[in-house]
């Protein structure tokens, strides 16, 4: 059953950087992609590692997020797959070797919560 958790002020997200929130035991990242507030669960569907924490750092930029393991990289709002393991630590790799990077995993989306924003308040559902 979703529940709805509230995460934090319209103004913690002004700044257009990609955020983590605990909600209800959950990371999520939430940023603003455009004039709205987006949300998806802090897991790549890679191998399930941080979105926001590895050898290449976190980046996030015009509402895509690139997972700083393998630099696949995903739209924010919608969780869907742009590129699908093209390198590591930030760094592209010849383009015969992302199979191998992909081990075997096929692109999939990132899981994506729905964002609410009542008054100053945000909220996501989970
Ligand atoms: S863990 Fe994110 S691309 Fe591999």
């Amino acid at each position: 059953m979703p529940s709805r958790v509230r995460v934090g002020s319209v103004a913690d997200f002004a700044d257009g950087k990609l955020h983590v929130v605990d909600a209800a035991g959950t990371s999520i990242v939430v940023g603003l992609t455009g004039d709205s507030l987006c949300a998806a669960r802090n897991r790549c569907p890679h191998l399930g590692f941080s979105l926001t924490s590895g050898p290449g750092g976190l980046r996030y930029a015009d509402g895509q997020v690139v997972c700083p393991w393998h630099n696949s990289r995903f739209d924010l709002a919608s969780g869907e797959n742009l590129d699908w393991t093209p390198g590591f630590a930030g760094r592209d790799m010849p383009r015969w070797s992302r199979r191998m990077i992909a081990l075997g995993r096929k692109p999939s989306p990132l899981t994506t919560y729905e964002v609410m924003v009542e008054g100053d308040d945000v909220y996501v559902e989970l």
